[in-house]
């Protein structure tokens, strides 16, 4: 590991920028939300939506974020200072860390479920019964506490040591089991169908609901709008390039939604089972998918084993962008920071624990059209923040920062950027902030 002039942490390669970003953005987004969405989207016409989404969109605010984390080689809110001190933008920055914390308080909730998942598969394969989950309000807040506490192992660890090690064990393994349930899939009688139900888009089934799905995908996908790859980019030296680091963790991420995509629907239409069932994909039909398979018990272990891994990558970047501020800012040892922010995130969440165990305390509460508590915080730090946040930093690179000083940025170390640059900075000036507004809108019914 290289300590920087600061004495902040870098990875010690480009390698492992891509590794640990690629991480951050491939995890319960892409295996569990990215099928289960394209499900109740209509199929291949939501998925070319949300590819040129990514493109067009997504791709651009990256780069906008990575190169003002490379830039200021700070946190959210101490990039947003450096850039202009005494800012009042440093709301943007702790806007970020609330929603890191937020996203982060259910998402830990759902992959500990995850790791619930794998122990009873676990258990089955190893004689002890079958390989369901009868998830009561102790066992989900359990799993969850579980792991928040592996996350927190990872993040105490410090950058390279804990975050890019990790990533550059964990994330080849993912692909390469990824591509072993795909094959097997693919045996089974009837998945030709699902293929092409995945593949084939239908154009008659695009409208502004579709648009807006997979807008919003996009951004939780690529973990945008709340400083994670403004962090992780903070962490790149000047020598390494953003644009091919940005173009590679894009292409990771939609790689493996594909691959998600791939491995899921030939099995459901395989096995006769309704795409569009919702949140539950993976967690009831899967299992019933796997049960039907000879060595199906094997199999589940692996699929739930390689989503918690998945999901671990994610959660190790959202601990570690408030992480980061604390030991930035505030001058905090890295261990009372991150011991002190999962303990706030524990206690925020609680009530999804219990509405994913079915006993939600705030059940009477329907909020922005949102049922349930573990929902609303989904819809709102999931889909509202990442979006408002990745509006407001265009707006900050638009009249803050300047977006020919983040556009030299990059092409500091990318020629290749260099002779673009004028159509990226029309895209983040004027695509991205405009198709942005056009989902708030649409959020708020406006
Ligand atoms: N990108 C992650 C996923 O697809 O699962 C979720 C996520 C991680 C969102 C980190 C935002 C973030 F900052």
């Amino acid at each position: 590991m290289a300590a920087s002039a600061s004495g902040r942490g870098q990875w010690g390669s480009q390698l492992g920028f891509v590794l640990a970003a690629a991480g951050s953005a491939i995890g319960l987004g892409n295996i569990w939300r990215f099928p289960y969405v394209t499900g109740q989207s209509g199929g291949g016409a939501f998925v070319l939506v949300y590819l040129c989404c990514v493109v067009f969109v997504a791709l651009p605010v990256m780069l906008l974020e990575i190169s003002l984390g490379r830039a200021t080689q700070r946190n959210p809110v101490g990039a947003l200072l450096a850039v202009r001190p005494g800012t009042r933008w440093r709301f943007l920055g702790y806007l970020a860390l609330a929603t890191g914390l937020g996203i982060l308080s259910y998402y830990a909730v759902i992959a500990g479920k995850v790791a619930a998942y794998c122990a009873s598969y676990a258990r089955a394969l190893t004689g002890g019964g079958g390989a369901d989950y009868q998830g009561t309000a102790g066992s989900v807040v359990f799993y969850f506490a579980f792991f928040l506490v592996l996350t927190l192992a990872v993040v105490a660890g410090g950058v390279q040591r804990g975050i890019e090690r990790w990533s550059k064990i964990l994330m080849p393994l993912l692909l390469v089991t990824m591509l072993g349930i795909i094959a097997r899939g693919l045996f089974l009688p009837g998945s030709l169908a699902g293929v092409q139900w995945f593949l084939t888009p239908d154009f008659s089934k695009i409208d502004g609901r579709v648009v807006l799905a997979a807008m919003a995908q996009a951004f939780f996908s690529l973990s945008l709008g709340m400083g994670a790859m403004l962090t992780y980019g903070s962490y790149l030296s000047k020598q390494q390039d953003i644009l091919r680091c940005g173009a590679w963790v894009v292409f990771f991420d939609t790689l493996v939604a594909v691959l998600a995509g791939l491995m899921i629907f030939p099995a459901v239409f395989a096995l006769g089972h309704d795409p569009a069932a919702g949140t539950t994909l993976t967690f009831q039909v899967l299992p019933a998918v796997f049960a039907g398979m000879p060595g199906g018990t094997a199999i589940g272990l692996l699929f739930f084993f390689l989503l918690g891994v998945a999901a671990l990558t994610s959660t190790v970047s959202l601990l570690e962008v408030v992480t980061a501020y604390f030991v930035d800012e505030r001058s905090w040892p890295r261990s009372r920071a991150v011991w002190a922010v999962s303990a706030a995130t524990f206690v925020v969440g609680i009530p999804s624990a219990f509405d994913l165990a079915g006993h939600d305390p705030f059940s009477s509460l329907r909020l922005l059209g949102q049922q349930g508590f573990l929902g609303l915080m989904d819809f709102v730090w999931g889909n509202l923040s990442l979006a408002f946040g990745s509006l407001m930093l265009c707006l900050f690179g638009i009249f803050v920062w300047g977006l020919p000083r983040a556009a030299a940025e990059i092409a500091s170390t990318s020629p290749f950027f260099a002779r673009f640059s004028r159509v990226w900075i029309f895209f983040v000036r004027w695509l991205c902030p405009l198709a942005i507004a056009f989902i708030l809108a649409t959020l708020f019914g406006l």
